[in-house]
């Protein structure tokens, strides 16, 4: 079959699977294939069982998977057949050198580069789908115009909004779509050979252009303001718990104000998630650099309240149950990093199961999705970890139980039954505020929630 487009993407990851899986079923007319170096992903997304749980996803990958949708390790020869190439490897936090611990690593993302520019025997538009710190495309087209073969290079910024668990709603049915390019003559038909791509599904009014820099910057500041409101939150469910206010009472009160809105004020034991953290600091090493030092604190002050609710989850565990943890039994529910999602990357839980061992806890982990991930995770903790599919047998024999992850099968299990099987005192920590406190409070437990008082029989 003839297709209209060759699509590529390279980068087979949460971001980039997802976002060419709905191009391809959007828009039959194009050939979009997705490579990656991991040869075990590519075989992943090629069987029946895809490297990532999102609800909805399988259906769409079935549908278009070797009709215009291709997984494949063969990154060359598909940079060639390309016309349209983005670019979704990972940017993970730098972990040495200038920036240690703040920047993005860019290793990946220029050694791309490269074979994009050494593969390539025909001018491509190259569209950044990776979280990158302001200002990357503009190296990204150094190194691309560095050929003297007469080969052109048009880059943009197209960063995705999609939150993991819903990724496919999102996708479908995005807030906007965002587009930086060059505002000159040959950036502008660029940018219009992707609009045309994303107007197969999304209404024209939700498509809006920028120069490079803003839409970089946009997605950065979307992220960090997302995060700065659940550490807002975060931040008064510490003053509730001390003065006997109801964080949930206060996050509604507040949310009602359409001017604030009711979205991501949940108090929680903290925020997760590949982006979040890393963005933030990015942000915060950009603006260092540019001597902005009160900017930099401010933004910086979002990550060191989030550090702050996962230990304060820990100290207070750890005040309830006597000021000893050590040789107790405690069963985690949940280790992804948010719900519907087998995700643990930043998870609070992976921070807590480290500081729980410390305290010599013997922890048994139960989560519907993430345990696989889990397991990895904690690798070194063989002797001190448990891992149980089963909540009721994870929770059996514990001293305390404590909700990490808002899975909603967690709301409706039967405590009844689980603090019959729990050492006792038995004592509930809910880190997401999602069971109904008052009645495991009535079957015998103790209750620790987030942001409100706790409910004891001492
Ligand atoms: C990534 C970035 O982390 C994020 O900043 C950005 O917003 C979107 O892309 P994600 O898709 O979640 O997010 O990352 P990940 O699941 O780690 O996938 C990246 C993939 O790129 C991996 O499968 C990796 O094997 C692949 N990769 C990496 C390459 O194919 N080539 C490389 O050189 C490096
Ligand atoms: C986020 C952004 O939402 C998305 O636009 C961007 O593309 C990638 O980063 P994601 O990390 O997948 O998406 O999930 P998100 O729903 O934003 O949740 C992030 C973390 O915040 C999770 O740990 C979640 O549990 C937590 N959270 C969210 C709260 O603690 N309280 C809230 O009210 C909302």
């Amino acid at each position: 079959m003839n297709f209209k487009k060759n699509i590529l993407c390279i980068g087979a990851g949460y971001v980039g699977g997802p976002t060419m899986a709905m191009i391809a079923h959007k828009c039959p007319q194009y050939k979009v294939t997705v490579v990656d170096i991991n040869p075990v992903r590519i075989a992943e997304w090629n069987s029946d069982h895809l490297p990532i749980y999102e609800p909805g996803l399988d259906k769409i990958v079935r549908q278009a998977r070797n009709r215009n949708l291709f997984f494949s390790t063969e990154v060359d020869q598909n940079i060639k057949r390309s016309d349209v190439i983005f670019v979704s490897v990972n940017t993970p936090t730098k972990t040495f050198g200038a920036g240690n611990g703040m920047t993005a690593d860019l290793q990946y993302w220029e050694k791309t580069a490269r074979q994009i520019l050494q593969s390539a025997e025909s001018s491509k538009i190259i569209v950044e789908k990776s979280t990158l710190p302001v200002k990357t495309a503009l190296a990204m087209e150094r190194i691309l115009t560095s050929n003297q073969s007469g080969i052109y290079f048009d880059v943009l910024s197209n960063p995705e909004f999609l939150a993991e668990g819903t990724a496919i709603n999102d996708l479908e049915n995005p807030d906007r779509v965002l587009i930086g390019s060059h505002q000159t003559k040959k950036g502008l038909k660029a940018r219009d050979v992707l609009v045309e791509i994303y107007e197969n599904w999304v209404p024209k009014e939700r498509i809006i252009t920028s120069d490079i820099w803003s839409s970089e910057l946009s997605k950065l500041v979307s992220n960090a303001i997302l995060a700065q409101r659940i550490s807002s939150i975060n931040a008064i469910s510490a003053l509730c718990e001390k003065t006997g206010a109801d964080i949930v009472e206060v996050s509604k009160a507040v949310g009602m104000d359409h001017r604030i809105g009711d979205r991501f004020l949940n108090a929680s034991v903290g925020f997760g998630g590949s982006c979040f953290k890393k963005d933030i600091l990015n942000l915060v090493y950009l603006c260092q650099n540019y001597g902005l030092h009160e900017v930099a604190d401010f933004w910086k002050g979002v990550v060191n309240i989030n550090e702050y609710q996962k230990e304060r989850f820990v100290l207070n565990m750890l005040a309830a149950m006597f000021n000893t943890l050590a040789g107790k039994r405690i069963c985690l529910f949940g280790f992804a990093f948010k719900a519907d999602t087998g995700d643990t990357r930043e998870s609070p839980a992976f921070f807590i199961a480290n500081r729980l061992i410390e305290e010599k806890v013997e922890l048994v982990i139960t989560d519907p999705k993430a345990l696989k991930n889990a397991k990895n995770d904690l690798d070194e903790f063989k002797e001190e970890v448990s891992f149980v599919e089963d909540p009721y047998k994870a929770a059996s024999g514990c001293h305390a139980i404590a909700i990490l992850t808002e899975w909603v099968l967690y709301q409706n299990l039967d405590f009844e039954k689980i603090y019959r099987s729990m050492l006792k005192p038995a004592f509930i920590f809910d880190g997401r505020n999602i069971i109904d406190h008052q009645k495991v409070f009535e079957i015998g437990f103790n209750v620790y929630p987030i942001g409100k008082p706790a409910l004891t029989h001492f």
